[in-house]
This record gives C-alpha cells, structure tokens and sequence, in this order.
C-alpha cells in the first residue's frame, strides 16, 4: 500500500504526526525521513481523539514458558495513563479469564512510558481474547502448544527499521500464521537515543504482523542499532531495547526460548552489550549442554561469523568463531541463525569452518526491510552455498518427525530461496534439497 493511497481522509491529528516526524528530521535524526507519515506517535494525540491508543501494543515472550505465559506491552505518553491498568485474557469460552495489573516504567529515558502485562497460568495452545481496562481491543493472542503433534511454524529475520518495505514483508511473514516471529537485532535502528523510531517499529508490528486478528509475538535479539556505541557497550546504552526486552531471570540480552521439549532457540548478544567470551560463552555451553535432547536446536545472533557481504575478520566475529563455533558443532546446532549484513544468504553445512554432512547450517543474513548491500558469491567465499542482495523474511517450519522446511521471500512475494534439510548424512550438502525458485 502506498503512502498516497493511506493519505485519504488523512485527519488533523495525521498531519500533526507527519509534522512532528518532519521536525525530528530537522534536528537530522536521519531515519524519521523514511517514517510513513501516517504513523501514531502517541504524545501528538489531540483532544478530539480517544483517551488510549493501543497502536504500539505488541505482544512477546521473554523468558517464562510461551506454552502458559504472554507478555503484551505498548507506549504511552508520560503524562497519560502513567497509572497501571488491567489487562484481562479471556479464552472463547470466557470461563477461566485471566487478570493482570500493568507495571508501568519509563521507556528508556524518554517522555514516553511503557506498560507491560506478564500475563501467566494461561492454557496451553490456546486463544484468548484481549481487553484493556475494561474495554476489548481488536485483538488475539495464542499460547504455544506443551505437546508438539503438528508443525511449529515461525518467521525469522533481522534488519527491519521503519522503511515502506517492512509492511509487505511483515505481511508475507503474517500469512504463515506463524506461531511467533525472531528478529535477530537492529529492530528499529533507534541506536539508543531515538524513541520515535520504535514508536514506527512497534505500530508497523502491531498493525501488519497479524493472523487475522491474532498478535504474532516478537522474540528479539539485540543488534548494533539498539545500542548507543553499537559493540562492545553495556546494556545502560541500550535503553529502549532493556525497556521492551528484558527478562525476568537476567540482567543481559541472552537467553534461550524452550517451546515444549521439542525446540529450542539460543538468542545471543554478539557483543552488543556483553562480550562474548566469558560469562555468556560459558552460559552458552551449558545451555546447550542441558538441551542435547531436543529435536530442533537453533541459535540466533546479530553478527554473522560467516558474513555474505562484509569483511571476514570484522565486528568482533573472530571471538564468535574462535568460542561459538567449537559449541554450536559440538552439541549439534542445527541452524544458526545470522543477520546485520543487509542480505540473503545460506551456507553449506560447516564443522569449524569446513563443509561437513554432521555441521551447521548458517542461515541469514538480515534484511527485513533495510536496504540490501553487494553480496559476495559463492566462488568468492567457498562457506557460501547461496548469497542474493534481496530483502527477505525466512518461513521456518519444523515437523516432530524431524524434517525441516525453510523459504525465503521478498516483499512481492518473490521467492528468494527455499530449501528442505532432513538430518540425513553423506555429501557436504546431504539433507538440503534444493527446490526450484518461483
Ligand atoms: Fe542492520
Ligand atoms: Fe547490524
């Protein structure tokens, strides 16, 4: 949809929200530029318009057990609705409605506050119904599943800012119906001090990522764009990312989501935030260590150690290489997960580095709405079974029986890869099946 085609009935109070965009652009706060100007930014709210908005609200995971919790949160004016209010999730039969209060913060040194609903007890599997104090929203959520009989679908990227490509993307991703989209770093590009860039991120979330009426969570990992400095900071530079994303058990970005005993995704910090040798390395292999079991083992970080597009020695991936890579090949990662490079690409399976038949598959390389660079091909980088400078989410779907479906497409529904990898064994490539592009 273009921007013309939303400009129709445009009110006062959009153009006062493009006139506020315009003015950040002015104090050169580069990305407001690219901000549809129909975007909410709740603080320009005028007097004719309701007392709440919930166009931020997005629901996540963040470290509880997705089968019985959900977290929703959104943005509001600090001097409105600083007062916690009460979410209730109601299943279709409304007989077991569960009612929370909000904990309020401030929204990472900002004028805006954040209200937050750790919702738990919740049903596995099951939907419920949204309503904000009192009043029910045009909204769903769905807990995952604490037996996995069928397909666990989710969408995966990185990269994604507030650009006119995100809303295609976001909606190719939403027709999946996955159960939970990750988005591997650089989320809003806010680098820390530019609140207005999450308030486009979060309303792009909350209006195009939807199955139906249903509110696909967002799991996040930090990347350079969420931190002031980028590398190599603590998480006090990432204001506006530990407002949204931290986690009950942990003062750090890294964690892992367990969705039944079935899949597992280690989400790390490339170090963004916290160094990567060290503490998170060692939290790394006894993750792992404790997770040998399950049927899909993931991981998903910022920073690619096999990079499609920048140099191979560079943002500190050595370290990943040197620490990460002996674990993932070792517990028997099966994908990982990379992005920031703005690309597609799809490595053979590596051992340390070699083509390997038992190795990982490096999947990435983040480009969810941010520009896409030059790519190397695979003739120039021989870890490279695919590189394409295109703009992608990635479908994942993960089948009990242990077969794996992954495709890649573009914001036109263009299909940028697509590939099956079965845990078979034999040629450097065994178990990926390349199937035909559109
Ligand atoms: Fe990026
Ligand atoms: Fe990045």
């Amino acid at each position: 949809m273009s921007q013309d085609d939303r400009g129709s009935g445009r009110s006062s109070s959009t153009r006062r929200r493009f006139l506020h965009c315009a003015s950040l652009g002015t104090l050169g706060i580069a990305g407001c530029t690219e901000l549809d100007p129909r975007r909410f930014d709740p603080r320009d709210r005028g007097p004719d318009e309701p007392e709440s908005d919930f166009s931020t609200l997005i629901a996540t995971w963040r470290g509880h057990d997705p089968a019985t919790t959900m977290t929703l949160q959104w943005l509001t004016p600090e001097t409105e609705l600083d007062e916690s209010v009460s979410v209730e999730l109601s299943p279709e039969d409304d007989t077991s409605t569960r009612r929370v209060q909000t904990e309020v913060a401030q929204f990472g040194g900002s004028d805006l506050n954040r209200h937050r609903a750790d919702v738990t007890d919740l049903a596995p599997d099951a939907r419920y119904r949204i309503a904000i104090d009192g009043a029910e929203l045009e909204g769903a959520v769905r807990t995952a599943p604490e037996d996995v009989t069928e397909p666990i679908t989710f969408a995966e990227g990185g990269d994604v800012g507030t650009s006119s490509d995100v809303p295609p993307l976001h909606e190719q991703a939403a027709v999946w119906d996955p159960l939970f989209a990750v988005v591997g770093g650089d989320l809003a590009y806010a680098d820390g001090w530019h609140e207005g860039r999450w308030i486009a991120f979060l309303e792009h979330w909350n209006e195009y990522m939807r199955s139906g009426n249903r509110l696909i969570p967002l799991v996040a990992a930090i990347g350079n764009h969420e931190v002031r400095g980028g590398q190599g900071e603590t998480p006090d530079e990432a204001p506006f990312f530990y407002t949204l994303f931290d986690n009950p058990h942990r003062e750090h970005a890294y964690w892992a989501l367990d969705v039944a005993d079935e899949l597992s995704i280690l989400l790390l910090d490339s170090n963004h935030t916290t160094a990567v040798v060290g503490e998170q390395t060692d939290w790394v292999e006894d993750a792992l260590a404790e997770r040998t079991d399950r049927k899909h083992l993931l991981a998903v970080y910022h920073v690619p150690i096999y990079p499609s597009v920048r140099e191979i020695d560079d943002r500190g991936r050595e370290a990943m290489r040197q620490h990460w890579v002996p674990l993932l090949d070792e517990y028997d990662v099966d994908v990982a997960f990379e992005h920031d490079d703005h690309a597609y690409k799809r490595t053979h399976r590596l051992a340390g580095g070699e083509p390997d038949p038992d190795g990982v598959l490096y999947l990435g390389d983040g480009a969810w709405g941010r520009g896409t660079r030059d790519v190397h091909s695979p003739d120039e980088r021989s870890y490279l079974a695919v590189s394409e400078s295109e703009l992608h989410v990635i479908r994942v779907a993960l089948s009990p029986d242990g077969s794996r479906q992954f495709r890649a497409v573009g914001p036109d529904e263009n299909r940028v890869d697509q590939f099956d990898y079965e845990s078979a064994h034999g040629s450097p490539d065994s178990g990926l099946e390349n199937l035909p592009a559109d």
